[in-house]
């Protein structure tokens, strides 16, 4: 899937260390169907060259407001008038500062200020050390900058080319890339918060064995990172799983399907979405020992009780806050065969407005999936596609049946 396709980015390069983050930044864009047009200040040239970012880039980078290629020679009217974004990576403190003036000097500032700034959005990645970072001139910049219509993208925090450790590093590429990415997503969540289970869940029998399953956690992540990208808040449950947070996700780990509940049912009033894909196990031991089960050499196998595990999407279903329809509910099936039927049944038992079926076996652990919805209406096929893109399809199917007047 390329997420940027058709996107024309104009990548900025100011003076500093992360120029260096850039060269891989442009790479990325590329990568996911963007094209890119380079424009560095004098500054950065000093950082890294134009000939790396012409390699990468394929196009000739401009760095002079004189620069004689353009036919009318106005190279800051006609590389912004055809960008979609303008992207500043990384963005000097002094570039900051030179913004919020309306300086333009030289060619990149110049074009800052000559775009059309309702058509031609401008993001931010600053990147300084951690002293110029917290100077309040910097953060009085911020703050106006972010008025005057650009997005600042943050900074990351950590060891610093400096030597010192803080706050101010620029983002790094797949961060910023993941920033763009969402940047270009319709915000059809925006002022919704939701709450997603993923992942199976751990069920101890004592300190080093337990029961679990074979969810990858993959479709779950997936719905958390298109929720984001859609604009919305998002809280994401996680059982046991290696995988990446989404950015701008909030990550909660969880072991036990008691846990899940528990972390559930603390952040639901907060929710008005929440989305059940994680695999919860049906039974845990009924004691899971607070030591080591040995083996007596005697041949004996030791027997275990079970008891059923509560059940989460149902009991968020049932609760006030979804029943006055103030929280959405949407719950996942994994089948293994009749799909539609048990797809359909599944929705009525678990008291939800949407149900998402899909094949466990064919889905467990990989990257793709096929999706069928189900819902007081009817059903609606979403064929097979990555997790992601299916992901972003079913937020969309989200927003459409959102009651309007949820209450938060
Ligand atoms: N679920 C849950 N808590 C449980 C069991 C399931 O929140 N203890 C949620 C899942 O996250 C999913 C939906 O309920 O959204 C259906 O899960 P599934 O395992 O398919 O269904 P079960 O209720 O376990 O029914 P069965 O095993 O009989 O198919």
């Amino acid at each position: 899937m390329n997420d940027l396709a058709g996107k024309h980015i104009v990548l900025g390069l100011t003076g500093g260390i992360a120029c260096y983050k850039a060269a891989e930044l442009c790479r990325a864009l590329i990568k996911e169907g963007a094209t890119v047009q380079v424009v560095m200040t004098e500054a950065a040239t000093q950082f890294i060259t134009p000939v790396t970012m012409q390699a990468l880039s394929n196009r000739p980078v401009y760095g002079s407001q004189w620069d004689a290629r353009e036919p009318n020679n106005m190279a800051q009217i006609n590389l912004s008038r055809e960008a979609d974004a303008i992207l500043v990576a990384p963005c000097s403190a002094d570039f900051m500062s030179k913004l919020l003036h309306g300086g333009a000097d030289e060619l990149l500032s110049l074009m800052c200020l000559a775009r059309p700034i309702d058509k031609v959005p401008l993001l931010l990645a600053p990147a300084m050390n951690r002293e110029m970072w917290a100077h309040p001139a910097t953060q009085r910049n911020l703050v106006q900058l972010a008025a005057d219509g650009a997005t600042i993208l943050g900074v990351g925090s950590g060891f610093q080319a400096c030597g010192e450790t803080g706050d101010g590093r620029m983002l790094e590429p797949e961060e910023l890339l993941a920033d763009v990415i969402t940047f270009f997503h319709p915000k059809v969540l925006a002022g919704r918060r939701m709450l997603v289970t993923a992942g199976p869940t751990f069920e101890a029998i004592d300190p080093v064995r337990g029961i679990t399953n074979r969810s990858s956690g993959k479709m779950g992540f997936a719905v958390a990172r298109a929720a984001h990208e859609a604009g919305a808040q998002v809280t994401l449950v996680a059982g046991p799983v290696a995988l990446a947070t989404p950015r701008g996700v909030q990550r909660i780990d969880v072991q036990s399907a008691t846990d899940m509940l528990q972390a559930c049912v603390e952040h639901a009033p907060a929710a008005n979405i929440f989305v059940a894909t994680a695999a919860v196990a049906d039974w845990r031991p009924a004691q899971a020992s607070d030591q080591k089960i040995k083996k007596d050499g005697s041949g004996q196998t030791p027997t275990l009780a079970f008891v059923e595990n509560p059940d989460i999407l149902a009991t968020l279903a049932r609760s006030a806050q979804a029943l006055s329809g103030d929280l959405f509910c949407v719950g996942f099936a994994a089948e293994s065969h009749d799909l539609l039927a048990h797809a359909t049944a599944k929705r009525v038992r678990k008291g939800v407005p949407l149900l998402v079926g899909n094949i466990g076996p064919a889905t467990f652990g990989k990257d793709d999936n096929a999706l069928l919805l189900v819902d007081a209406n009817g059903t609606k096929e979403l064929p097979h596609a990555s997790k992601l893109h299916l992901a972003r399809q079913l937020v969309a199917e989200i927003a459409r049946r959102l009651p309007t007047a949820l209450k938060k």
